[in-house]
């Protein structure tokens, strides 16, 4: 089982979409996939993955009212399980024992199960750090995302936490810090880069990630490269994936 906390200290960056779509490439290639939402204050996922309403959240797990297979949801869309944060009003809860609830849900060697965390540097994001043996900073190729970004690279440093960088929103705009420049900053190789791509704003408000939504879209191939690399493969895209590529980037 390998555990990815998904952080980025500045909010809005993309993580909540990294999660919903690298949960479902890493199905796709046969992965068991669980999704934590751990964002307890601005959660989506569920909204991500296209579910409007959900009985039981971790919110009521963590505040001990329902046992943790209670509040899983299969996505048959994406092939992936969910744990929910809840839509409703908002609740401060200590995420306590999270790398034992993680236990009681997903232990099989092949799984993975990634964590959506909320914006910042709080106790819920260090708890979050603690219960990870990877941590995935997104940051967009811009100061303030990658100045906060950094921050976080620092504590997963002092955790002594395994990190790597996704670099999301790219446009190729001259205003946009250069990935070499950001490779320097935090010190490792960036080998993920996801585009901008309107089908991923177009998706959330389909209710589903865009590898599903528009598999063939820059965005996904983009996030089921990602996913290959992770578990050791190798993505090939299809004749059709090329060619809508190619489309997508003549007409960008
Ligand atoms: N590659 C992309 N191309 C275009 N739009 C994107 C891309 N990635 C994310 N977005 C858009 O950016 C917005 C924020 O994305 P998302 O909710 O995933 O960020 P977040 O980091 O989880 O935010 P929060 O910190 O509030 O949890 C969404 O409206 C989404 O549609
Ligand atoms: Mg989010």
């Amino acid at each position: 089982m390998v555990v990815i906390g998904v952080t980025s200290g500045k909010g809005g960056v993309g993580k909540t979409t990294v999660v919903s779509n690298l949960a479902t490439a890493l199905a796709e290639f046969g992965r068991n996939v669980v999704v934590l939402d751990c964002n307890l204050t601005t959660s989506h996922i569920a909204l991500h993955f296209g579910m409007q309403h959900v009985d039981n959240s971790i919110i009521d797990v963590l505040k001990k009212k329902v046992k943790i297979q209670e509040a899983v949801y299969y996505n048959p869309i994406a092939s992936v399980k969910i744990v929910p944060s809840t839509l409703k009003q908002m609740e401060e809860v200590e995420i306590k024992n999270l790398k034992k609830l993680i236990c009681r849900i997903a232990n099989s060697r092949k799984d993975f199960v990634l964590i959506d965390s909320s914006p910042g540097f709080g106790n819920n994001v260090k708890n979050v750090l603690k219960a990870s043996d990877k941590v995935l900073i997104v940051t967009t190729p811009t100061f303030p995302s990658l100045a906060d970004g950094i921050k976080i690279a620092e504590l997963a440093k002092k955790m002594k936490k395994e990190f790597f960088v996704i670099l999301n929103k790219i446009r190729n705009k001259k205003y946009e810090v250069k990935t070499e420049i950001i490779e320097r900053m935090f010190g490792v190789k960036i080998n993920v880069i996801i585009p901008e791509d309107d089908k991923i704003p177009e998706s959330i408000a389909f209710g589903a990630p865009v590898v599903v939504y528009k598999p063939y879209s820059k965005s996904a191939v983009a996030f089921k490269k990602f996913a290959a690399s992770l578990i050791g493969e190798e993505y090939k895209p299809s004749f059709r994936e090329r060619i809508e590529w190619l489309l997508g980037r003549a007409l960008s």
